[in-house]
């Protein structure tokens, strides 16, 4: 299935017939998370209060599917978001200091978003690329083989507003 070319409508039609009910209202809600988190970087409760009531499923069980999956979001993310590998290989190679930099420079701690929307800082444990340790991930990209220079290059691009 092509996500990206169906709408929420759409994928109840496609859903129907192949597998369980559960699965199928697992599947949808899953699917309506993504193109809800696409359209607003987050899932904000207004948006999942109408999904509720257009699928007829209690608010309580959407939230609880929604938590389980570590993808979505539920306060609004920067537009920038910076993902620091902290997995073996790339905390022997320096992670941990970069982590700490982005945190002093940006003022912010794992978890946060800057007052100004510009950056989200996350952690992550490996992005399975640990022969380019330190590796982070920048709006899903991942960048790896960071020295001073590029980790500064980095920086710039975000505070540049990039
Ligand atoms: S530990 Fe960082 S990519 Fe594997």
């Amino acid at each position: 299935m092509n996500n990206k070319s169906l709408n929420v409508d759409e994928a109840i039609g496609h859903f129907a017939g192949v597998l369980t009910e559960d699965q199928k209202k697992r599947g949808l809600l899953i699917h309506a998370f993504h193109q809800i988190q696409k359209e607003h970087n987050y899932l904000p409760e207004e948006e999942l209060k109408k999904l509720s009531k257009k699928l007829g499923v209690p608010l309580s069980e959407i939230y609880s599917t929604a938590t389980f999956y570590k993808q979505f979001y539920f306060s609004p993310r920067g537009r920038n978001v910076l993902s620091v590998c902290t997995g073996t290989a790339c905390h022997v190679r320096g992670a941990g200091e970069m982590l700490e930099s982005v945190k002093e420079e940006f003022g912010i701690d794992e978890g946060d978003t800057t007052e100004d929307m510009q950056l989200t800082l996350e952690t992550v444990g490996c992005v399975g690329c640990c022969g380019l340790a330190p590796v982070i991930t920048l709006n899903e990209e991942v960048v790896g083989d960071i020295d001073d220079k590029k980790f500064k290059g980095i920086i710039k691009h975000i505070r540049r507003g990039e």
